[in-house]
Formats: structure tokens, sequence, C-alpha cells
């Protein structure tokens, strides 16, 4: 599976930011969010770019710690029923 994912990047509070596109593939509907976004960060390392950087804990949809918002809609326990330790096949 292919995506393209449009990242807000931003290096502080006063840099100016903007959206950057990132292009993957060969990603695995049984992959997460968080695997996916793993996946981006090994490409990015190897680039020598800045990885992007996200809070993590259980990995497994428990504490509630990898919010972020997709397109536009945040998640989390109150929001969909999903969480970011979902298949990306649940997207
Ligand atoms: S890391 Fe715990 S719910 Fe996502």
């Amino acid at each position: 599976m292919k995506l393209t994912l449009k990242i807000w990047r931003q290096d502080n509070a006063k840099a100016k930011g903007k959206l950057v596109s990132y292009d993957l593939s060969d990603l695995s509907l049984d992959m997460s969010f968080l695997e996916m976004l793993d996946v981006l960060n090994e490409e990015l390392a190897v680039k020598g770019e800045r990885v992007v950087e996200f809070d993590h804990d259980c990995r497994e949809g428990i504490c509630g710690q990898c919010s972020l918002v997709i397109n536009g809609q945040a998640h989390g326990p109150e929001g969909p029923l999903y969480n970011l330790s979902n298949p990306l096949a649940f997207f």
C-alpha cells in the first residue's frame, strides 16, 4: 500500500512552519499508524533529515498518549472509536 502523509513541520513556536508531503510505499495493512511513522522516521534518518517526533507509550490503545490529528480530526478516547495502534486497514 502507498500513502502520502502531509505533516506540519515547525522547528519551534516562533519558526515559520509548513506542510511537508512524504510518500511512503510498501506499507502493510496490518501495520499500525505508529509503525507507519516508524517507517517514515527510518527513511528520514537514513537521509539525514529531521525525524517526525511523536509521543507513545503502550502502543496498545490503552494509555491514550499517541493521540494525533488525522485529516483534521483529533483521535483519542472520546473521539473516533479507533486509535493509532489499530492497523492501517482500520483507517
Ligand atoms: S501509545 Fe498508548 S494508546 Fe497509543
